[in-house]
Order: C-alpha cells, then sequence, then structure tokens
C-alpha cells in the first residue's frame, strides 16, 4: 500500500498557526504519510479539487479579520459562483474559528474531525487535545502502510533543503528592479535622514527616519503603510555563526528535498551572511516546533530531557516561563544549548527558524510636500525583562541603527494600501486623534489636506511632556498660524493629574457636535495604547449625549451609523 497524501494549509498572522501547521506536517511524516505545509495564499485553492485530505489551520487576527496570507483564500470561500458541494469531496479538519468553520459546512467539505478553537488565545498549548482526536480519526480512515510504526519523537526527519556549499564567490548578479515594488523585489530607499525626536532624557527614543524613493514608482496617498523586512543585528549574525560554526562569506545552493520550491527570497547562490541576517528570525522568541526539531539532534542527555520537556505538552508552562515570559530569543537559547548547537546540522536551518516577517509602519508625510519621499516615525522598543540583556525590538532597533553619516544605507521597502482613507470633499472636515507615534498617518494626511487646500483639519496630539515628546510641534504651529488646522494637546505628565487625548475630547465638545453633525466631519483614531481607543469612542458618545441629548444607546447608534459610512474609522497597534 503506497502512502498516503496530507495537505496543511495555514492562515498565519503571527506565526502561531504557520508553526502548528509544520508541527502537524512533521507528525504526518512521522506517521508515514506523504505531506505539504503551504501558506493558503501561496496554494492554488482550484486544486482543491483534487486533493483528498487537507488540514486547514487558521488564525484570526484582533479583531476577528482574517490573516493578512488568506485574504485571497477567505473572498474564494466567499465567492458567490462557488458552487455550494463544490468542496464536498475533501475530507477536511479543521483547526481555526468558528466562521471559517462555518464556511467549510457550507460548502459540503466533510470534516473529519472537528475542534474550534482559536489559536491566537494560547498559541503553544492549544493543540494537543484536538491533534491527538485528529490522528485517531485520521489514522483509522488512512491507515499508514502495514507493518510500518509512527517514528519517535526523537528520530530525526529529513530536512526540508539540504545545503551544497560552493567552493568560490560568485560573480555579483545584476539585479533587475521591478516597479512597482513588491515583497519580492523591495526598492532599495536611501536613508536620507535618521533624527531622534524626544528629548534625550526622555524614556523613549522616537525616530524621525526620511527615505529616498527617487525612480521607485512609488505613489502613495494619506492613510498607507510602508512594508520593510529588518535585518538581525551585526553582533547576532556574528555570534551565530560563532556558535554554529559557519563562515559568513561562503555560498552555497540549496535543494529541496521534496516538491517544494526555494524559497523566493533567497538568491541562488546564496551567502550565509545573506540568510542569516535577512532572512532567518533568530531573535524571535522560539515557539515549539523549534525544540521539537532542536530535540532530534542532542546527544547530552541533560540537554535532551529539557529540550524533549519543552517540545511535549505537560512541558508547555515550563517553555512558556523559560521562553515566553523573559522574552527569550531563538539565539539566546541556542546559547543555552551548547552541546545540541554544535551537533546541528546546517541543513535543518530552513525548519528551524521562520522567515523574517515584513513589518508595516504609518507613512508620516505627503509626496505634495516631500516629493520622492517617504517619512516615518518610529518609536524604538526596548525594555526589560527578567533577563540581563534589556529587549529590543527587532525592526525598531535596526532602522534606529542606520547612520547616513556613515555612508549611503538604504531599507528595501515596498508600499501597501493601508486601512485609513480619507473624504475627498474638499469641506468636508476632518478630526484624528493620535496619542504619540499614532499621529503619523496623520501627518500624512494634514500635509496631503493641506496642500490640496483642505484647511478643516483637527487634532488631538497626546504626550508625556510638552518638553520632551512633543515631536512635529513646529510643524504643526506653522500649520495653525497657517489656518490649515486647529491643534488640541493633552501633556499626560506635566501636572500631577494625568490629561490625556479623550480629556480634551470631552472639553471641545461644542466644537466636535458641530463639526460631526452640521458638517459631516469625519472622526480617526490612531495609536498604540491599549485602552486609549475605547476611552477616546467613551468620549465621543458622551460628547453626542451632552451636545445631542442623546440617551447612551442613540450615541451608540450614531458612533455605529458613522463607522458603516466610513466616517468613523481607528487603526491601532500593539
Ligand atoms: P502616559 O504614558 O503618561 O500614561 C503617548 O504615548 C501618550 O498616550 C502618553 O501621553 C501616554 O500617557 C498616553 N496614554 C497612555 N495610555 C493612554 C490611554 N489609555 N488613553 C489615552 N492616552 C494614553
Amino acid at each position: 500500500m503506497s502512502s498516503h497524501a496530507l495537505l496543511v494549509l495555514f492562515g498565519s498572522q503571527t506565526g502561531s498557526a504557520q508553526d502548528t501547521a509544520e508541527r502537524i506536517g512533521r507528525q504526518a511524516q512521522r506517521r508515514h504519510m506523504r505531506v505539504r505545509v503551504e501558506a493558503l495564499d501561496s496554494y492554488n485553492v482550484a486544486n482543491l479539487i483534487s486533493e483528498s485530505l487537507v488540514v486547514f489551520v487558521c488564525a484570526t487576527t484582533g479583531q476577528g479579520d482574517p490573516p493578512d496570507n488568506m485574504k485571497k483564500f477567505w473572498r474564494f470561500l466567499f465567492r458567490k459562483s462557488l458552487p455550494a458541494d463544490s468542496l464536498c469531496r475533501l475530507d477536511c479538519a479543521v483547526l481555526a474559528d468558528v466562521l471559517l468553520t462555518k464556511l467549510f459546512f457550507v460548502h459540503g467539505c466533510i470534516l473529519i474531525y472537528l475542534y474550534i478553537f482559536l489559536l491566537l488565545l494560547r498559541p503553544n498549548g492549544v493543540s494537543d487535545p484536538w491533534l491527538i482526536s485528529f490522528w485517531q480519526k485520521t489514522l483509522s480512515l488512512y491507515p499508514p502502510p502495514a507493518g510500518l510504526a509512527p517514528l519517535r519523537e526523537e528520530e530525526k526527519l529529513p530536512p526540508r533543503y539540504v545545503f551544497h556549499f560552493l567552493d568560490e564567490v560568485p560573480d555579483k548578479q545584476t539585479e533587475h528592479l521591478q516597479t512597482p515594488p513588491t515583497p519580492l523585489q523591495p526598492f532599495p530607499a536611501r536613508v536620507v535622514f535618521n533624527q531622534r525626536v524626544t528629548h534625550p532624557s526622555h524614556f523613549q527614543d522616537v525616530r524621525h527616519i526620511e527615505l529616498d524613493i527617487t525612480g521607485s514608482n512609488i505613489q502613495y496617498s494619506a492613510g498607507d503603510v510602508v512594508m520593510m523586512r529588518p535585518c538581525n543585528a551585526a553582533e547576532d549574525v556574528e555570534q551565530f555563526c560563532q556558535l554554529l560554526k559557519l563562515d559568513p562569506e561562503r555560498y552555497f545552493t540549496l535543494t529541496p528535498t521534496d516538491s517544494s520550491t526555494v524559497p523566493a527570497r533567497l538568491p541562488q547562490p546564496c551567502s550565509v551572511r545573506f540568510l542569516v541576517e535577512q532572512f532567518l528570525d533568530i531573535s524571535a522568541v522560539p515557539r515549539r516546533s523549534f525544540f521539537e526539531v532542536l530535540a532530534t539532534f542532542a546527544s547530552n542527555e541533560l540537554e535532551r530531557d529539557k529540550l524533549l520537556e519543552f517540545s511535549s505538552a505537560q512541558g508547555q508552562d515550563a517553555l512558556h516561563s523559560y521562553c515566553n515570559r523573559p522574552r527569550r530569543t531563538a539565539l539566546e537559547v541556542l546559547a543555552d544549548f551548547p552541546h545540541t548547537t554544535v551537533e546541528l546540522s546546517i541543513d535543518y536551518l530552513l525548519d528551524l527558524f521562520p522567515e523574517i516577517q515584513p513589518r508595516s509602519f504609518s507613512i508620516a508625510s505627503s509626496l505634495l510636500q516631500h516629493p520622492n519621499r517617504i517619512q516615518i516615525l518610529v518609536a524604538v522598543v526596548k525594555y526589560k525583562s527578567m533577563l540581563f540583556k534589556p529587549r529590543k525590538g527587532l525592526c525598531s532597533s535596526w532602522l534606529a541603527s542606520l547612520d547616513p553619516s556613515t555612508g549611503d544605507v538604504y531599507v528595501p521597502l515596498w508600499v501597501k494600501k493601508g486601512s485609513l482613507s480619507f473624504p475627498q470633499d474638499p469641506d468636508t472636515p476632518v478630526i484624528m486623534v493620535g496619542p504619540g507615534t499614532g499621529v503619523a498617518p496623520f501627518r500624512s494626511a494634514i500635509q496631503e489636506r493641506a496642500a490640496q487646500g483642505k484647511m478643516a483639519n483637527v487634532l488631538f496630539f497626546g504626550c508625556r511632556s510638552e518638553s520632551k515628546d512633543f515631536y512635529c510641534r513646529s510643524e504643526w504651529e506653522e500649520k495653525v498660524q497657517a489656518g490649515q488646522m486647529i491643534l488640541v494637546t493633552a501633556f499626560s505628565r506635566d501636572q500631577e493629574e494625568k490629561i490625556y487625548v479623550q480629556h480634551r475630547v470631552k472639553e471641545q465638545s461644542k466644537l466636535l457636535w458641530d463639526l460631526i453633525a452640521k458638517k459631516n466631519a469625519f472622526f480617526y483614531i490612531a495609536g498604540s495604547a491599549k485602552q486609549m481607543p475605547a476611552s477616546v469612542c467613551d468620549a465621543l458618545k458622551e460628547v453626542f449625549q451632552k451636545e445631542g441629548g442623546m440617551s447612551e444607546n442613540q450615541a451608540q447608534e450614531m458612533l455605529d451609523a458613522m463607522e458603516k459610512a466610513k466616517r468613523f474609522q481607528s487603526e491601532t497597534w500593539s
């Protein structure tokens, strides 16, 4: 009897669904199945018709939206032209949320095992009970070839790719730039300036960075976002290569060991430095599958026991305390398991480490005021954990380290439509609430609108102190002087009691009511504070109640109606 084929498709936002998908893939290999693990959006859904057994592992994002890499698939499921029973010959299992699961029912799939769970809530431990039942059911329907027992957890599986090192350094390949830039062919934008805009004594380093996009064909408007992939820090690349005894200057080519292709972002041949600096996410907190693969290399008993514990269902609390709570990086874990790390085969690097994911920043400038430029405002992420070294955000620390005074430095980037959109009508007022770096998309909007002669702009800006983190101050003052905007500030720590943007919203009730109820204004919120958006909404409803004589319910209805009409929009991040 030949082995059965299993397809695992994942839709992942933070990487936890992908991690689970890859673990399922390895479990299938241990059960002698032929398996493919693919992101939903890179899979041609028309081929589903010829699959027999598929597992869908899908996370949902904070707002219940599908992850970015399954948006196409999501649209496919919602398509009116899709016959109701089009997927009826498919055996499928779904590890996802309720809505997605319902859609599979609608399309007539035979759900062989169903367990509804929000992956997002508990990234590591959630799938164990699901998986045990899933394998019981699957193996009864798709039994393994006779006489073959499943491989044990400690046994090595073949790597996805085999490395072939070259003896020589290949000729540099000429780069072909596509227009406009794409994730696979980003535009190398030169860093024009990189300035700290908070006072040196302020706790937070916020950067104002300007990037030159001349010749890129990039067009953008207010609300759009710039995407970029950060690089690992030079000292981390160095340490990684030392731990694994790798020469960063050597080149290699990759051969897939199954039907998959070499990741498109890796040039062939590729240098070890490129791979470690720009592709492998060695600074993220490693997930469970990292420990599963690492454990198969451990011959030191102490290290093996620990790694197997972290791979097991019972060891998830210990793994959480060791890794997630102190935000320990994969590189630090390798350093903690030195015996295993030296035994690690290079071929497994792409099984161990996920790819560095792109990060997005709201664009903080307008092409109408800054032609051929993209500006961003970046809060450099740095915080203490239980570990000795402070924790640093990969992308913001990388950006902060780019110093144009040392020569030309580049940020490879591309631009995506953002979720915020601004009214076309020149007389429609816009009210924007953007504390901290939440002000970025509004700076873009104010610059764009002012250049178009749209003067009805109201900005609520909040920061800790007038003297320490009131960035863009002179620009706002000029625009206020020119009659292009109204500015309302909330300095939270310049007095005893905290003053936040929501307090200012309530104080400005007459102005806001006039703009919203009489002049059809649009209202926007952007920022990173967790409680802030909800508090601003509450403040706005109080304005409706006070000035419009509404009940609480009526105020909520008015806000809902504004949201439906896209007159209320928000973009928040953590
Ligand atoms: P704080 O740090 O003094 O609490 C930009 O970060 C500004 O947003 C700061 O002034 C910060 O104040 C403020 N902020 C923090 N939490 C907030 C909340 N829940 N609502 C509104 N503003 C908040």
